[in-house]
């Protein structure tokens, strides 16, 4: 799979957990197992992986085409809030997890602020990056060696992480 199509399932695939995470979030009991186990997903793949392929796209495209380099240090800027926003969520977890008096609608709060912020940084990578990205990697072509993480062990988390989210 090319990088932008790899991206763009990426994408469909992050929005379709964070919108079952946020509808798991308005219900009464929240199951925190099935969140840290959300959480860590999207830890270990959007940020060990995904943002890392798409700050790399991008500073290929913009050593070629200087006016993509604005984007590349905003999404670059995006990428570390939203990975310090993720470590605060999984301290507020673990605080929970031993006890610590954390009331649980600041937790719910936060959480729903956290998948807010990934669901407009997600827009804004399918709406103005990624065709940007797809019309400049056509000009300035370039064989992204990427390691693939073990997809199929990604893809299988991915489709039980979801049949739980929906049955929750
Ligand atoms: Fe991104
Ligand atoms: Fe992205």
């Amino acid at each position: 799979m090319n990088i932008i199509n790899q991206l763009k399932q990426d994408h469909a695939h992050l929005q379709e957990m964070l919108r079952l995470l946020d509808e798991h979030l308005h219900h009464d009991e929240l199951d925190l197992g099935l969140i840290k186990e959300t959480l860590a997903y999207i830890g270990d793949y959007a940020e060990r992986y995904h943002h890392p392929m798409e700050d790399r796209l991008l500073n290929h495209l913009s050593q070629h085409n200087p006016r993509l380099t604005k984007l590349y240090h905003h999404l670059q800027e995006d990428h570390i809030t939203l990975e310090a926003q993720s470590n605060q969520i999984r301290e507020q977890l673990e605080a929970i997890e031993m006890s610590t008096v954390v009331p649980m609608d600041e937790f719910r709060r936060s959480l729903l602020l956290w998948v807010a912020a990934q669901q407009r940084h997600l827009h804004y990578e399918d709406q103005y990056m990624l065709p940007v990205a797809e019309h400049d990697l056509r000009l300035y072509p370039e064989n992204f060696d990427w390691p693939l993480p073990p997809n199929v062990g990604l893809i299988t988390q991915y489709q039980s992480l979801t049949r739980d989210l929906r049955s929750s």
